[in-house]
C-alpha cells in the first residue's frame, strides 16, 4: 500500500516531464505503475488465499491443505502452482529422492508443501522468498501442514544463495548441496541464480534436478537460461523434460574422464566409459 502512497505524489512531476519525452516517460510510468499494481495484487492474492486455506482446511492433514489450494484456485486467481504443475513436480520428486531441496519462491507455501511431503523424514527443505509478507503466510501454511522443519528464508534469491554456502548441510552425503532445486520466483533471475548455485557449489556434484517453473506459459521467459544449458549440453548439464508450464535441467559433475582412464587403462575401455559417462549425464 504504501507504493500507493509514494507513487501518487510523483506524478504530476513525471505528468511535467513527460511533456519533453513523452514517449519514454509514459512507458517508464506504465512499468512502475505495472510493477506496484502487481505488488500490490500479488499480497492480496497471498493474503485471501492465505486466508481461505487456513480456515477451511484440516490442521496437520497434509492432504487436505492441498486440496483447499486446489478448491480456492478453481474459482480464483491464485499464486499456487497448481494441480497440473504440482503432479509434474511431484514425479521428478519421486524419481530423484532429495534429501535435501531448495526452493526459490515460497509464495503461499503451495509447492513447499508438495515438496516436503515427499520428503524422508531426515529430508530438508529450505525455501526463500522475497516478499516479508508471502514469507511468513507461507510458513505458516508449511506449519498447518504439519512440517516443522523446513526453513523459510526472506530475502532475494541472489543474497540468499552466497548465505547458504556457509551453511552446514546436515549431511554431506554425495559431496553436499541441494539434490534438488525449485526455481519458481522471478524468470529473470533464473539464470544468474544457478550460476550462483554453481559457483557456490550448491547443486550436489553426483546429480541435482533443477526445475525451472514457467507459470506465463512463455517459452521466451526461459529463452536466456535455455540457451545457456544447451550451450553447454553434455558437459554437466542438460535439459532433461520440456513441459510448456516447466522445464528440469539435469545438472550433473563428477569426472567422466579421470574415471574412465583409471578403469579402463586401454584408451578404447577409457574411451567406452567416458561416452558412457557422458551419455549418463546427458
Ligand atoms: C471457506 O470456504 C467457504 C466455502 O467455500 C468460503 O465461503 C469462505 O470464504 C472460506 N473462508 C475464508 C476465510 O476464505
Amino acid at each position: 500500500m504504501w507504493l500507493f502512497a509514494v507513487s501518487v505524489p510523483l506524478l504530476p512531476a513525471l505528468l511535467m516531464v513527460s511533456r519533453r519525452c513523452r514517449v519514454k516517460v509514459s512507458s517508464l510510468c506504465r512499468r512502475a505503475l505495472n510493477w506496484a499494481l502487481g505488488l500490490v495484487q500479488g499480497r492480496a492474492c497471498v493474503r485471501s488465499t492465505h486466508a481461505f486455506v487456513f480456515s477451511n482446511c484440516t490442521h496437520g492433514k497434509v492432504d487436505s491443505v492441498l486440496q483447499t489450494f486446489d478448491l480456492y484456485a478453481e474459482t480464483r486467481p491464485s499464486l499456487s502452482i497448481g494441480p497440473e504443475t504440482g503432479e509434474a513436480l511431484d514425479d521428478v520428486v519421486r524419481r530423484v529422492r532429495p534429501s535435501r531441496a531448495l526452493e526459490l519462491g515460497t509464495h503461499c507455501g503451495y509447492s513447499s508443501v508438495r515438496l516436503l511431503r515427499l520428503l524422508p523424514p531426515a529430508g530438508r527443505l529450505i525455501t526463500v522468498e522475497l516478499d516479508p509478507l508471502a514469507a511468513e503466510l507461507g510458513e505458516e501454511i508449511i506449519l498447518v501442514a504439519g512440517f516443522k522443519h523446513s526453513q523459510v528464508l526472506t530475502s532475494p534469491s541472489a543474497e540468499a544463495i552466497p548465505a547458504l554456502r556457509s551453511r552446514p548441510g546436515p549431511d554431506q552425503r554425495g559431496g553436499g548441496g541441494f539434490e534438488l532445486v525449485l526455481m519458481d520466483h522471478d524468470p529473470r533471475q533464473y539464470l544468474p541464480d544457478l550460476l550462483a548455485l554453481e559457483r557456490d557449489e550448491l547443486l550436489c556434484r553426483s546429480g541435482c534436478s533443477v526445475l525451472l517453473v514457467n507459470r506465463r506459459r512463455r517459452a521466451e521467459d526461459l529463452g536466456e537460461v535455455l540457451d545457456h544449458i544447451r550451450a553447454r549440453a553434455g558437459r554437466c548439464c542438460s535439459i532433461r523434460t520440456e513441459l510448456p508450464f516447466m522445464v528440469e535441467i539435469f545438472y550433473q559433475k563428477e569426472n567422466t574422464e579421470t574415471e574412465g582412464r583409471s578403469v579402463g587403462g586401454t584408451s578404447e575401455v577409457g574411451m567406452k566409459l567416458f561416452r558412457l559417462g557422458r551419455a549418463r549425464c546427458g
